[in-house]
């Protein structure tokens, strides 16, 4: 048997990676406790999800902080209070400063839905549609002190059907997130040697 490794999860927003990742977990009786969901937006939906999982949640309000660095130390030293193997982000819109990223080097991952180092940064499932590409995907990296440059542990690619729209593509794209995720966080916490 092994023993339950532990993770953090970061989000801003929808938080359905939060919630697959959750419900693939429970439903593959993994070992791996989500000690908690950490957003910067007490509006998120993603806490809604948390609450309905029964995950424990966490917010540092980034807006009524307004200053970048204290938030950041605020974020810091939340992650300093419980140790963790690895730091999953899910949608969380906030760059994180180098002092967080050094760290906690390579305990830190990240999903984004292209082929990378296609379309970095936001809106890039809408980058690639309109680009006319024939091929997108999901990639899943290490993070770095850039944005959406580390270290790409995974990729999947997906077709852009001559009949798709923007909405029908967005949809076949986070499915495949869902699946992908939990894949690459249980190859990271339980490696086959
Ligand atoms: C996903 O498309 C992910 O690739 C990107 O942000 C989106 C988050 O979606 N980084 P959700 O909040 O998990 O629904």
């Amino acid at each position: 048997m092994e023993t339950t490794r532990t993770i953090v999860i970061f989000g801003s927003g929808f938080g359905s990676n939060f919630e697959a990742i959750v419900r693939g977990i429970r439903k593959k009786g993994l070992p791996i406790r989500v000690a908690y969901v950490f957003s910067d937006n007490p509006n998120a939906y993603i806490l809604e999800r948390a609450k309905r999982l029964e995950v424990p949640k966490k917010v540092i309000d980034y807006r009524s902080i307004g200053n970048r660095e204290i938030y950041n130390e605020k974020v810091l030293q939340m992650l300093e209070r419980e140790p963790f193997d690895l730091l999953v982000l899910a949608g969380y819109m906030r760059i994180l400063p180098p002092k967080i990223v050094r760290r906690f080097w390579r305990k830190i991952i990240n999903i984004h839905p292209a082929l990378l180092p296609a379309f970095r940064g936001l809106h890039a499932i809408e980058k690639a549609f309109k680009a006319g590409v024939k091929v997108t995907g999901v990639t899943v990296h290490i993070v770095d002190e850039g944005v959406d440059t580390g270290e790409i542990l995974a990729q999947e690619p997906i077709r852009i059907l001559p009949d798709d729209t923007l909405h029908s593509l967005e949809e076949r794209i986070h499915k495949v997130e869902h699946r992908l995720y939990l894949e690459v966080i249980e190859s990271l916490l339980f490696p086959k040697n």
